[in-house]
């Protein structure tokens, strides 16, 4: 008997999302998942900071390397994000004033927007603006918590970070294995997939254990062996940028609902300061993206 055409197309696109998933899993297991490297000079300035004995002079020697990170690293200094209270004008300011751990985080999200986020279509536009909303949600929910502000940064700036990187692996895959994925196909590897992908590309780049867990952790975060609150935070912040960025303003019921907000300790009045800052985040978000 003749199978009826709905369900052919249906069993044909289970099928191909069923292959993409393979070869994803083949490339992963195998390292051969192509990930974006992190810039060679952004890479020595992590490093620089992290080491006690670099001073504010040699960090600018070695920023000045590269033009692009220099000019972009004055763009974004100056920026909502940063709003500094007297513009800067040099490198040797920017340093000076921001500080080695703000040159750090300065140097990832240039990285981050160079590199991984680069694509020029705005799925992939939208994934970086809520990748920056993340992060200063994650640290205003720090800065309460008395936490590592820096750390919690970085989680909500890096949590999806798989997901762009997924993102061009599928068109590859489609490409060289020649797989049509639908479009709910590629929602559903890109939601299993991405903070496997994210937490390898961060591996790759040589950032903190931590970070890397964070970000494998982040939708089921209470499941994180060594690192369950960071994870927590990073999950209440991923929900509170979507809610932020959304383009209808959609109720906050559900974030008010979160079992995570429970474990982190945060009081309604205090969720309430956090979500007050989403017009502030808002403005910040479009000075750089
Ligand atoms: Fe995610
Ligand atoms: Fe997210």
């Amino acid at each position: 008997m003749e199978q009826a055409p709905v369900q052919a197309i249906a069993e044909e696109a289970e099928a191909a999302t069923i292959a993409v998933r393979i070869a994803l899993r083949d490339r992963l297991q195998s390292g051969r998942l192509e990930l974006p490297l992190l810039p060679e000079v952004a890479g020595q300035v992590m490093a620089a900071c992290s080491d006690e004995a670099c001073d504010v002079r040699r960090l600018a020697q070695l920023i000045q390397r590269d033009q692009a990170m220099a000019a972009n690293l004055l763009r974004l200094g100056n920026s909502a994000l940063y709003a500094p209270p007297v513009p800067i004008v040099s490198l040797q300011q920017a340093v000076s004033r921001l500080g080695m751990k703000k040159i750090r985080e300065i140097a990832l999200i240039i990285s981050c927007q160079t590199r991984v986020f680069a694509a020029k279509d705005e799925r992939v536009r939208g994934l970086f603006r809520h990748a920056l909303a993340a992060a200063a949600f994650a640290q205003e929910i720090a800065r309460l918590r008395r936490w590592n502000v820096e750390e919690a940064f970085l989680c909500g700036l890096l949590h999806d970070v798989g997901k762009p990187v997924l993102l061009h692996t599928i068109a590859d895959l489609q490409r060289s294995v020649g797989i049509c994925l639908s479009a709910e196909g590629r929602e559903l590897i890109l939601k299993e997939g991405h903070a496997e992908v994210g937490a390898t590309l961060v591996e790759s780049w040589k950032l903190p254990a931590r970070l890397r867990e964070t970000i494998l952790f982040h939708h089921n975060p209470t499941q994180a062996p060594t690192c369950a609150q960071t994870a927590m935070m990073t999950h209440l912040a991923d929900e509170i940028a979507k809610w932020a960025l959304a383009v209808e303003v959609e109720p906050d019921a559900h974030i008010r609902k979160l079992p995570v907000l429970g474990s982190l300790n945060i009081y309604p009045e205090e969720l309430d300061g956090i979500l007050a800052k989403r017009e502030q985040v808002q403005t910040a978000v479009r000075s750089i993206a």
